[in-house]
């Protein structure tokens, strides 16, 4: 039987270009798309939209039996900064949409998933450069609680269940198709937004705060390739690594570009989020298990950001005109 997907989360800012790439690959009838908001124009165009809950289990199996839907990409979440002010419903959102999902997988209603975790289950405690796939995970944030303790219900399902769940440690995101939404590493997406229209950026970030940082492309590739890989004997969430970088150092590599663009930093709270997550990630377990490999460092990502904003802005201008 043809695989049909279902994407919860698809009008995020990960979910949107998954969606999309899985459309692309296995055609816009195989993959559904679900979301508690309408996405993008491209991304409700491309194929089948589904308005959802990720909380609601009913709702979720509904569409299942609906489509026939053998795997589910879980990529709804509310992430640190949001998680910060808002603890209790990241936690219902963040754990409760992974039991739903877990427990339909449990009862054989779907083969496969996958789940997100991040950086994020890294703390204070955790050596900070080149930090290891099994180190001390210590997290000091909700978001960071809440992806630790996903992965251990993961794990759990994985063993008790034959649950066949995949998963990567996310690190920061750089995309210019959907915002992201209230994340730490979200400076390295804004300050490329400010630098095309206003040639300047206040960082909230201090300037040599180093995060591990990855291009959408790449995070797609990581995603499905590992999806696609034959059930893994032990489940683990996957370290990857592309690049890292200061906010001092994207900012020389727009300058390059932008040659009178600016940046001031005045650090806010999210310094002290920031502060508590590794530099630098070795991803050696990735790959060699699934040859897992970027494509992107942060001059190819940054030629790219900026060529492909420059068109979108473009289009936005037009589409008005029109
Ligand atoms: N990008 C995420 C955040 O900043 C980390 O996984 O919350």
């Amino acid at each position: 039987m043809s695989d049909t997907i279902l994407v919860i989360g698809a009008c995020g800012q990960i979910g949107t270009e998954l969606t999309l790439q899985l459309r692309k690959k296995y055609g816009k009838d195989a993959v559904i798309a679900s979301d508690i908001r309408e996405g993008n124009e491209e991304l409700m165009h491309s194929g089948k939209f589904e308005f959802l809950d990720a909380t609601d289990k009913n709702a979720i199996e509904t569409i299942i039996d609906k489509y026939q839907i053998n795997q589910v990409y879980l990529m709804a979440a509310m992430l640190s900064v949001v998680a910060e002010k808002f603890p209790d419903k990241a936690w219902n959102l963040n754990m409760n949409s992974l039991f739903n999902v877990l427990n339909l997988a449990k009862e054989k209603k779907i083969e496969k998933v996958f789940w997100p975790s991040s950086i994020a289950v890294f703390g204070n405690s955790t050596p900070k450069n080149k930090t290891p796939q099994e180190t001390i995970t210590e997290p000091s944030t909700v978001y960071g609680i809440s992806k630790i303790s996903g992965e251990r219900w993961c794990a759990y399902y994985h063993d008790k269940f034959g649950v066949d769940v995949k998963s990567v440690r996310y690190p920061g995101i750089i995309s210019w198709k959907a915002n992201p939404g209230g994340g730490t590493t979200d400076y390295a997406v804004e300050i490329f937004y400010e630098a095309l229209k206003n040639h300047h950026y206040n960082c909230f970030l201090s300037e040599n705060t180093r995060l591990p940082m990855m291009y959408i492309d790449d995070a797609i590739k990581a995603t499905i390739d590992l999806m696609e890989k034959d059930r893994l004997p032990q489940f683990t969430s996957y370290n990857i690594a592309a690049t890292d970088f200061t906010p001092k150092e994207i900012a020389s590599a727009i300058k390059k570009e932008i040659t009178d663009f600016t940046i001031d930093y005045k650090p806010d709270f999210r310094q002290e989020i920031a502060d508590s997550w590794p530099n630098s990630i070795d991803d050696t377990k990735a790959r060699t298990h699934w040859n897992w490999k970027p494509d992107f460092n942060l001059q190819k990502m940054t030629l790219e950001m900026l060529t492909n904003l420059k068109l979108k802005f473009d289009r936005e201008v037009q589409n008005l005109d029109v």
